[in-house]
């Protein structure tokens, strides 16, 4: 596997991180909604605090079983604590390199998690390992250079998020890994690819419009301390990208559309 620097660039920071705490199936990952229904096995691979596994295990209900696999363990403490005595629910502390099980489930799902991996298709094989047959694999991840904001937003936050994905590439991230996931789904031996857009925009007016457009000022809090400890922006720099933009969000801004792929293929009988 990769060196530590790598490792750590990939490690979500442990403090509470209400990105993925606002996330559900239906608000960040409706794909999923084909699928799931009671009864339902799931692996949630990269499930971070557990957020949408716990949204999963909503819909799959007391006979289903959901499982969320995770490295960070102050997320899996997280996860266990919050989804408490929810039925058909469980979390493990587990890498998707080396993860293991002999369950095999109705549905592995994996969101915004290959974005951080260096190797995406050796952990897209391990994945598939898990998939029953007849089963699906459902990944979902972002194309960071086709972010579309409107107007722009202030240089100093281009700044930032310019470092943002250098800082990434340099540790081997694939930053536009959605439009690459079908040839990698082709290439561990999925015969057919399903690719659907799943972009998120959020414009003036909506009432989400400012805690959703707010991702990038909460990446430059959570994720910028490591960019500035790398060298790839200055502590001021960073918090003036976080000034700046929410600026941009109360007076200028109009829209911010996320580009995400819901990338999904049949386990063959
Ligand atoms: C952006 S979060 C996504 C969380 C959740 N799936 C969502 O969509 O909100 C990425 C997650 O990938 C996890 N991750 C990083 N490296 C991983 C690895 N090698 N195996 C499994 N998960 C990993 C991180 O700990 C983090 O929780």
């Amino acid at each position: 596997m990769a060196d530590q620097s790598i490792i750590d660039r990939a490690k979500m920071p442990e403090a509470h991180n209400p990105i993925l705490e606002r996330r559900t199936v239906e608000n960040a990952n409706r794909n999923l909604l084909n699928y799931l229904r009671p009864g339902l096995t799931v692996l949630d691979v990269g499930c971070g605090s557990g957020a949408i596994t716990r949204s999963i295990a909503d819909k799959t209900g007391p006979t289903g079983r959901v499982l969320g696999i995770d490295p960070g363990s102050t997320l899996i403490a997280q996860a266990k604590q919050q989804a408490n005595t929810m039925p058909g629910v469980a979390f493990q502390q587990a890498d998707v390199y080396s993860f293991d099980t002999d369950e095999r489930f109705d549905l592995v799902t994996c969101a915004r998690t290959l974005q951080w991996l260096a190797q995406p298709k050796a952990a897209l094989l391990n994945m598939k390992r898990f998939v029953k047959p007849g089963g699906h694999l459902a990944i979902l991840d972002f194309n960071h250079e086709k972010i579309a904001w409107t107007p722009d937003p202030p240089q100093a936050m281009k700044l930032f998020y310019n470092a943002f994905l250098r800082w990434r590439q340099d540790a081997g991230f694939d930053n536009a890994i959605a439009d690459n996931l079908d040839e990698l789904m082709y290439s561990i031996g999925f015969p057919t690819v399903q690719v659907t857009e799943q972009f998120e925009r959020t414009k003036k007016g909506e009432p989400d419009f400012s805690v959703a457009s707010r991702l990038w000022s909460e990446v430059a809090e959570l994720r910028g301390p490591q960019l500035v400890d790398a060298g790839y922006v200055t502590e001021s720099q960073r918090q003036q990208a976080i000034t700046e933009y929410d600026h941009w969000i109360e007076t200028t801004g109009e829209s911010m559309t996320v580009y995400l792929l819901a990338v999904e293929a049949r386990q063959p009988e």
